[in-house]
């Protein structure tokens, strides 16, 4: 049975001590509840990523980072590698984020460079795909999540493609207060089953979680979270206050 996750991603929010408010409201409201075969991940920005990992330690969740680096320890200004997030407890990490493909330029190759890195890392990567506005305009869509699942993850094998996370991001979702509808976000990850099923067969594509992610909120979390292949949420802008992103791992949990 495939893992339900609700990922938070925080983007670049909070000061040291808001982050350490926030990893603790939340740490203490998921305290005792108990997820069977469900996963909660907090994403702060890098430098708060130890000292959310050494909440986690006493608490039922896991820490995400936002990117790293697609090359190894050296010398490589500015950069954070896997190997060093690992080594202070990190679990996760976002990888192929719409605004890193935008504002940062990472291509197809760049990202799966750092799958490898990742998954060479014992890290799971969360791995981002969408399309942007004029493309489902024009009916593209399919296409351009195929063509970034293709090139940015299908080169994987059997063993590492099932220690992926996807997440189904619309670019026009994101930020925006628009939400995929229900059914549009169930149509695609579908399609994205389908694919992974074509690739690597049913029983992988059955095993591999399918995240959404685009405006998602405590009002419309249940609705997205009931359709059979979607299997939790890439949080951006709800999990940055306690009470809106305590409702949605809430609404992951009614089901
Ligand atoms: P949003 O962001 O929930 O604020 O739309 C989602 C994301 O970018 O991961």
């Amino acid at each position: 049975m495939r893992t339900k996750i609700i990922a938070g991603n925080w983007k670049m929010n909070k000061t040291f001590e808001e982050a350490n408010g926030l990893i603790n409201e939340i740490a203490k409201g998921i305290a005792n509840k108990d997820f069977n075969n469900k996963e909660v991940v907090l994403c702060p920005p890098f430098l708060y990523s130890e000292m959310a990992a050494d909440f986690a330690d006493d608490y039922n969740f896991s820490v995400g980072v936002q990117n790293i680096s697609q090359y190894p320890l050296g010398a490589y200004t500015g950069e954070i590698s896997a190997e060093m997030v690992r080594s202070v407890g990190v679990q996760y990490a976002i990888i192929g984020h719409s605004e890193r493909r935008s504002y940062f330029n990472e291509t197809d190759d760049i990202l799966s460079r750092k799958v490898d890195k990742a998954l060479e890392n014992d890290l799971t990567p969360i791995f981002c795909c969408g399309e942007h506005l004029d493309v489902r305009k024009g009916e593209k869509h399919f296409k351009v999540v195929g063509e970034q699942l293709a090139e940015g993850l299908f080169y994987l094998d059997k063993e590492d493609i099932s220690r992926v996370v996807v997440a189904y991001e619309p670019v026009w979702a994101i930020g925006t207060g628009e939400t995929a509808t229900p059914e549009q976000a169930q149509e695609m990850h579908e399609f994205i089953r389908n694919q992974l099923s074509n690739k690597y067969g049913k029983n992988i594509a059955s095993e591999v979680s399918i995240l959404y992610g685009g405006s998602v909120k405590p009002s419309n979390a249940h609705e997205l979270f009931i359709q059979p292949d979607i299997d939790g949420g890439l949080i951006g802008g709800a999990s940055l206050k306690s009470k809106d992103f305590l409702q949605i791992v809430e609404a992951m949990n009614d089901e």
